[in-house]
């Protein structure tokens, strides 16, 4: 019996349509989604399998294959460019609509945005098994290349009456972190995901998590991303996972792959880098290396700390290209009694070269003092450890005058004494 094993098969993904979109979808044959789904759609390959889900009539047909790796801008003009993460797909035998589909996504703890793992990609095939076919003969028609013309089947099929879909237990998705919408980020772990990034050992490792959103929000697959103080290479790590390019430097590289550079001069060019990350030392607590050019062997209670850092910020305005984005994660000191605002004279540093797209905090884990003791101590004589960092996200100037008209703020004033009820 030849049949599609769960090692076999090819995992599967979800998109999107509304009533209006959906005619596209189908003359196109292409499948489009934006940015909050693009780190999940990006993620198919040629082979895997999808389905599409009409918000509206809340349908999910099926069954497709992706005729393409995911890309961006298949179709640039498909959607008047609203859906730019883009996959071909090819129809696999007459497309069957499938109601109530948002509850069956629930049922098989299917998001769109995480890839659908095996065992619930086989449950989803298996509930469009045409009723005229044996299940290994459907399975063998799945695994077959073939090229079916579209066709869709009129009548809406209930899943509930095709299989026994509650029984399954799902294997968990793969881990993939999501688009952070508030400025306080926490992430439980350094890394995410099947492989490691970075490596979680290194003094001062970047949470991988904060990279990822920096480039699913401010770049697109292929950009050049640049990270001229890079450690264990999270960065690189990240990258090259969601197809950006990458370059990255450390003054005492830890790997074949990050290049020997003090970043206070950089051998790129101006204005060609689409994004920049940066996790500078905080001062001269984390002994790095012994490298004698490293900044991390300069008190951050002396201003030569930022004075050599603002040799960096210049050179990353130098290589940025206008109007793109520069995040640089740093955190303040407290030791021996004396608080030192490391971030804030970072900050200032940083408004020299750049404006601000935002600041955002990030709580601080797996830090060596987050100990019992070390909170005894804390309370005891009556100092904070630090809880936070700060990362700033800055934008090398476009040049571009902000247009007055874009700036007229039309607040909503609520009065506290007006009833509930009151219309405002
Ligand atoms: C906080 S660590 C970066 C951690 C990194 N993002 C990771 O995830 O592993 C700061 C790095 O700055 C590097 N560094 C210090 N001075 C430097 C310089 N002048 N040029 C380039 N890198 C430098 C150190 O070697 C160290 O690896």
């Amino acid at each position: 019996m030849l049949q599609l094993s769960k090692k076999s098969i090819a995992q599967g993904q979800v998109f999107a349509c509304t009533n209006k979109s959906e005619n596209e979808c189908f003359e196109r044959l292409l499948f489009g989604t934006n940015r909050p789904y693009a780190p999940a759609a990006m993620r198919v390959r040629k082979g895997d399998f999808l389905f599409l889900l009409n918000l509206d009539s809340d349908i999910l047909y099926g069954v497709f294959k992706a005729a393409s790796d995911a890309k961006m801008n298949i179709q640039p003009e498909a959607w008047n460019g609203k859906y730019p993460y883009q996959v071909k797909v090819q129809p696999i035998g007459k497309i069957t609509q499938l109601k109530d589909a948002k509850k069956l996504l629930t049922v098989l703890d299917i998001k769109r945005s995480f890839p659908i793992n095996k065992e619930a990609t086989m449950k989803l095939l298996e509930l469009y098994r045409p009723s005229n076919s044996q299940m290994d003969e459907w399975f063998q028609f799945l695994s077959e290349p073939g090229s079916t013309p579209l066709e869709i089947s009129k009548e809406t099929k209930s899943w509930e009456l095709l299989g026994d879909v509650k029984q399954i237990s799902v294997q968990p998705n793969e881990e993939i972190p999501t688009l952070e919408a508030t400025t306080l980020w926490d992430f439980p772990k350094q890394s995410y995901g099947k492989t490691p990034k970075g490596n979680n050992k290194y003094p001062g490792v970047t949470p991988a998590a904060i990279i990822w959103n920096l480039i699913w929000r401010y770049t697109d697959p292929r950009d050049l991303v640049v990270d001229p103080m890079c450690g264990s290479g999270t960065t690189i790590d990240v990258c090259k996972e969601e197809g950006r390019r990458v370059i990255c430097y450390d003054i005492s590289p830890t790997r074949p792959d990050i290049l020997q550079n003090d970043s206070r001069k950089i051998p790129l060019q101006e204005n060609s880098v689409d994004m920049i990350f940066v996790d500078s030392p905080y001062g001269d607590n984390v002994k790095y290396n012994e490298h004698p050019n490293c900044i991390g062997k300069i008190s951050s209670e002396t201003e030569l700390f930022y004075d050599e850092l603002e040799k960096v910020m210049k050179e990353c305005h130098r290589i940025l290209k206008s109007g793109k984005v520069l995040g640089w994660l740093i955190g303040d000191q407290w030791v021996k009694g004396r608080f030192t605002p490391v971030g804030f004279k970072v900050y200032q540093k940083l408004t020299k070269y750049f404006d601000t797209v935002d600041v955002i905090c990030i709580a601080r884990r797996g830090q060596a003092s987050h100990t019992g003791l070390w909170y005894n101590r804390a309370r005891r004589f009556n100092f904070f450890l630090r809880g936070f960092k700060y990362l700033f996200i800055m934008r090398k100037p476009s040049g571009e005058p902000v247009k007055l008209e874009q700036r007229m703020v039309k607040w909503k004033y609520y009065d506290r004494n007006r009833s509930k009820n009151t219309p405002s």
